[in-house]
């Protein structure tokens, strides 16, 4: 059994890639700040999804200084923790990937929604391709729905 706990899994990108790795046959778990948003997004998945209330600036989350919003940092920054994590799980299977799933219809900004040419499903497939990546590929990519980004 495979388990994909999706922070922000209650609406927007991560409903959307909830969706897709459900779909997948995976078994979903929805974390969510909100319990009961994420308890409401589960019971609509179905497929036997759950969900946990999960807040990643809490500093009792165990993603806790691992995530750093996207807005919040620069580019460089961004690639640096991607590399930095990747070469800390390199004894392990873990794979740290950055993903640029596009400009997307999502609440993000008003310009989101209203100008956006991706849905959240068609932004989730690369997403999704992320969390599944092979045993054999590499750590530490960046990558959006066409290819690897060089950084
Ligand atoms: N939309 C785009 O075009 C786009 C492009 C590139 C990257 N991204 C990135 O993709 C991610 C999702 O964006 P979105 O467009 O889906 O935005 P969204 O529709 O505004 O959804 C944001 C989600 O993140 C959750 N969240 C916010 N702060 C959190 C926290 N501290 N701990 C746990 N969950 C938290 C929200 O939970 P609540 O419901 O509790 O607020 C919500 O589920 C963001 O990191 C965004 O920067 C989006």
């Amino acid at each position: 059994m495979t388990v994909a706990l999706i922070t922000g899994g209650n609406r927007g990108l991560g409903r959307a890639v909830a969706e897709e790795l459900a779909e997948r046959g995976m078994t979903v778990v929805v974390g969510a700040r909100d319990a009961s948003a994420g308890a409401e997004a589960a019971r609509q998945l179905g497929k036997e999804a759950t969900s946990v209330q999960l807040d990643v600036t809490d500093p009792a989350s165990a993603f806790y200084g691992m995530v750093v919003p996207a807005y919040q940092s620069s580019k460089a920054a961004l690639n640096n923790i991607t590399i930095a994590l990747a070469k800390a799980l390199v004894d392990t299977p873990i794979k740290v990937t950055s993903v640029c799933p596009g400009f997307v219809q999502t609440d993000l900004t008003p310009i989101n929604r209203d100008q956006a040419p991706l849905t959240a499903a068609q932004a989730a497939t690369v997403v999704a391709t992320a969390a599944v990546l092979p045993d054999d590929a590499p750590s530490g990519t960046f990558i959006d729905r066409n290819r690897a980004v060089a950084w």
